[in-house]
């Protein structure tokens, strides 16, 4: 990171010169050569969290398993399609990240082997069989770089907001998780608006009532913004 040290951490409202990897949208996880497992993300929220942080002055990667975003000046786009593909990328990306924003929607199943050709029509019907994907956040307590990068999860919730999402903010290390109810009408995956809490490991740090998505986006990067330590190597 290149900011100087010196103005008190919670005045930083800008991500001048700061290194920033969002990951978007819902992965595929194939299950032979014309279909797959996936879900509703648009990855809207993503690109407006890169967006957000193009305009606090961030260089971003944007690792995204949904259509890109238009180019943009500071903006690189990585696509992928399943988890482990998103993994490799968030992986890389993050030897001279400072911040992440995971927005993805990452598939927790995929199946065990992706068939080779199109699997028939079978009268009987056909059983999947599913295994684990890699938790990618949780996977990065293990990445070299993990003290040098500020982390931030999202956690889509249908009971126990607030619980659930503290007890994932500590299960996968983060420094600040984006609490989303997904119950919530005209909020969340797919829709243009929506509407947020922040936590860090101290209870709630921000309140975002329904709001566009690049709006929610930018109240987001201020929160974290405020919380980046000033300097590091
Ligand atoms: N996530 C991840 N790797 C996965 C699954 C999720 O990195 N294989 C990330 C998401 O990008 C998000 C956070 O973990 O930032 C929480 O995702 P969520 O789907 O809410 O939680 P899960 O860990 O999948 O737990 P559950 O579905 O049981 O709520």
């Amino acid at each position: 990171m290149t900011v100087p040290p010196g103005a008190p951490q919670a005045s930083r409202l800008r991500l001048d010169g700061v290194s920033v990897v969002v990951t978007a949208g819902g992965t595929r996880e194939p299950i032979d050569p014309v279909r797959f497992i996936g879900n509703r993300s648009s990855g809207k929220m993503g690109n407006a969290l890169a967006a957000a942080c193009l305009e606090a002055g961030a260089i971003v990667e944007l690792v995204t398993a949904a259509a890109p975003p238009a180019p943009a000046p500071g903006l690189r786009v990585t696509e992928v399609e399943t988890a482990e593909e998103m993994r490799e990328a968030v992986w890389a990306a993050l030897r001279s990240a400072d911040l992440l924003f995971m927005a993805a929607a990452v598939a927790d199943y995929r199946p065990r082997q992706a068939a080779e050709r199109k699997v028939k029509k079978d009268p009987a019907g056909i059983s999947l069989d599913l295994v684990p994907t890699t938790d990618i956040l949780a996977s990065l307590r293990h990445h070299p770089r993990r003290s040098a990068v500020f982390l931030v999860g999202f956690a889509a919730e249908t009971d126990d907001l607030v619980a659930n999402a503290r007890d994932k903010l500590h299960r996968k290390g983060l420094d600040l998780i984006v609490l989303n109810d997904v119950r919530a009408p005209g909020i969340g995956m797919g829709a243009d608006d929506n509407a947020v809490t922040v936590l860090d490991a101290e209870g709630v740090v921000a309140a975002v009532p329904r709001r566009p998505k690049l709006e929610v986006a930018r109240a987001i990067v201020v929160a974290a913004a405020a919380r980046l330590p000033l300097a590091s190597a």
